[in-house]
C-alpha cells in the first residue's frame, strides 16, 4: 500500500495536474481533499487537453476509482459541466467517481459576495477568482453552509436555504447588490442534484476499506502551499488549508498513512491575484514575455518571477515533502543566464520566509544567483542523462537550495515529457 500527497510548493499552478496524470496510471484511488473550483488543472494526454476544476486529475486511468472528499467546495455548475464534457470525451464516471455529501456547495450568493467584497477592498483586494470560495468557506466554519447533504430531505434544504438567503440577501444589498429570488436559486440548485445525485456518496468506507485492503492512493492539493490560510501570505492567499494536513480532515486519511509528500515546484515562479511575489521580473520585458502564463481558470495573466528557493524550502519543510517534481524546465531554455533566489534581504538584514507578514515580504530584496542556460531545445529528451550539463546543474542546484531530492523533471506539458531522476 502506498499513500502519496501531490501538492503545490508555490502560489499554486506549479503542474500537479500533469504530475497526478502521469502517477495515476500506478493507482487505485485518486482523490482531491481541499479547495474548489477556483482550482484549474492541466492534463495533455491521449484524450485531448482538459483543464479541470473539480474532478480528480487522475480519472483518465480507466482503473482508478475518482474521489472527491468532503473538504473540497463547489460550484454545482461547474461540477455539471465537467462531468458532461469528460464524459463526452470518452471518460466513463458511472460507479468509479464519488462525491461526499459533507462537501459545501457555492450557491449564487457566495460568487456575488465575493466579488462585493473584492469590490470594497479596492486596491487591497484579494485578487481572488471570484468563485465564492471565501464566502463558502466563512458560511461553513460559521456553521451557515449548504451541503449535498441537506438535498437528501427537501424540508431541511428549504429551512436551512431560506435563513441563508434571508440573511445573503441584506448583507448584498446593504453592499450595493441585488437580491436574489429563492424558488429561482432553489430550482437551479435542485436541477443540479438531480445530475450529481448518482455520484453522491459518503467515501469513508470506501477510503477505509481502501487503505485496508492495501491499495494505492493518490491525494490531489489543489491551489498551492503559500496560498495555504495559515502559513500563506495572508491577507493574499485562499480560504482553505491547503497543506498536507488537509488530507486528514478534507478525506479521512489518519497522516500517519501518508507515506510519501511529492513537493511540484515549477522551475521559475508564478503568481496570479494580489500580494506578494518578491521574486517577480519587472525590468526585463523578454523574461517577462517567456515566464508569464495564462491562468486555467481565470484567464488572467500570471505574474512571473525567478525560482524561490526560501518559500519552496519553507513549503517543503512544512508539508514534509520527500521528493520534488520539477516542472516546466524546458521554458528556462530560452535563457543565456537563469537567477534563482537564494533568501531574502530586509532593510539590509536576512530575513527568512516566516519571519515577516505579506506586507514585509512585499519589501524584500531577493538574493539572486546567476547560473548559466543551455539555449537548447530539451523537450524531446526522455533520459536525464541527456540533458545539457548547464540543465543538469540547475536541477543540482535547485536540490541543494530545497534540501530535498529531486526525483523528476518534466519537459513539456504532455504525460511523456518527463524525465526520472
Ligand atoms: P496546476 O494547477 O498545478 O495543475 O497547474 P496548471 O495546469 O494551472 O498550470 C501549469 C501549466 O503548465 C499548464 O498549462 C500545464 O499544461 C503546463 N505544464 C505542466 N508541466 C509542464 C512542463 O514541464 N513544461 C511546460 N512547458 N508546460 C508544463
Ligand atoms: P491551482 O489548484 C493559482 C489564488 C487566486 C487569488 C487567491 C484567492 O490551479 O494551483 P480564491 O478564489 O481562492 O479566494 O483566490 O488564491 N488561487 C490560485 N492561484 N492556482 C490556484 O489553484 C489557485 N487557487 C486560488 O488567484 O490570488
Ligand atoms: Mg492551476
Amino acid at each position: 500500500m502506498t499513500v502519496r500527497v501531490v501538492l503545490g510548493t508555490q502560489w499554486g499552478d506549479e503542474g500537479k495536474g500533469k504530475a497526478i496524470d502521469v502517477f495515476a496510471e500506478e493507482y487505485d484511488f485518486v482523490a482531491r481533499y481541499n479547495g474548489g473550483n477556483n482550482a484549474g488543472h492541466t492534463i495533455v494526454n491521449e484524450y485531448g487537453t482538459f483543464k479541470i476544476h473539480l474532478v480528480p486529475s487522475g480519472v483518465f486511468n480507466p482503473k482508478i476509482t475518482a474521489i472527491i472528499g468532503g473538504g473540497v467546495v463547489m460550484d454545482p455548475s461547474v461540477l455539471v459541466k465537467e462531468i458532461e464534457e469528460l464524459q463526452a470525451a470518452g471518460i466513463k464516471l458511472d460507479g468509479r467517481f464519488f462525491i461526499s455529501p459533507r462537501s459545501h456547495l457555492i450557491m449564487p450568493y457566495h460568487r456575488e459576495l465575493d466579488g462585493l467584497y473584492e469590490a470594497a477592498k479596492g486596491a487591497g483586494a484579494t485578487g481572488t477568482t471570484k468563485r465564492g470560495i471565501g464566502p463558502v468557506f466563512a458560511d461553513k466554519v460559521s456553521y451557515n453552509g449548504i451541503r449535498w447533504n441537506d438535498f437528501a430531505d427537501l424540508s431541511v434544504l428549504d429551512e436551512r436555504l431560506s435563513v441563508q438567503m434571508d440573511m445573503k440577501n441584506k448583507i448584498m444589498v446593504a453592499l450595493g447588490g441585488e437580491a436574489m429570488d429563492y424558488d429561482q436559486v432553489r430550482d437551479e440548485y435542485l436541477g443540479y442534484y438531480e445530475k450529481v445525485k448518482p455520484f453522491i456518496k459518503e467515501v469513508f468506507p470506501m477510503v477505509r476499506g481502501g487503505l485496508d485492503a492495501g491499495k494505492n492512493f493518490l491525494l490531489e492539493q489543489a491551489n498551492g502551499s503559500l496560498l495555504d490560510t495559515d502559513w500563506g501570505t495572508y491577507p493574499f492567499v485562499t480560504a482553505s488549508t491547503t497543506l498536507v494536513s488537509a488530507a486528514t480532515a478534507g478525506l479521512g486519511v489518519p497522516p500517519r498513512e501518508i507515506d510519501s509528500v511529492i513537493g511540484i515546484a515549477k522551475a521559475y515562479t508564478t503568481r496570479v491575484g494580489g500580494g506578494p511575489l518578491p521574486t517577480e521580473i519587472f525590468d526585463d520585458e523578454y523574461a517577462i514575455s517567456v515566464l508569464s502564463e495564462i491562468a486555467a481558470t481565470t484567464g488572467r495573466t500570471r505574474r512571473a518571477g525567478w525560482f524561490d528557493s526560501e518559500v519552496t524550502r519553507f513549503a517543503a519543510q512544512v508539508n514534509g515533502v520527500t521528493q520534488i517534481f520539477l516542472t516546466k524546465l524546458d521554458i528556462l531554455s530560452a535563457f543565456d543566464e537563469i537567477k534563482i533566489c537564494t533568501g531574502y534581504e530586509l532593510d539590509g538584514k536576512e530575513v527568512h520566509y516566516y519571519d515577516i507578514d505579506a506586507y514585509q515580504l512585499g519589501r524584500v530584496k531577493p538574493v539572486l544567483k546567476t547560473v548559466p542556460g543551455w539555449k537548447s531545445d530539451i523537450t524531446g529528451v526522455r533520459d536525464y542523462a541527456d540533458l545539457p550539463q548547464a540543465a543538469k546543474y540547475y536541477v543540482d542546484v535547485v536540490e541543494e537550495l530545497l534540501e530535498v531530492p529531486v526525483g523528476w523533471v518534466s519537459l513539456g506539458p504532455e504525460r511523456e515529457a518527463l524525465v526520472e531522476r
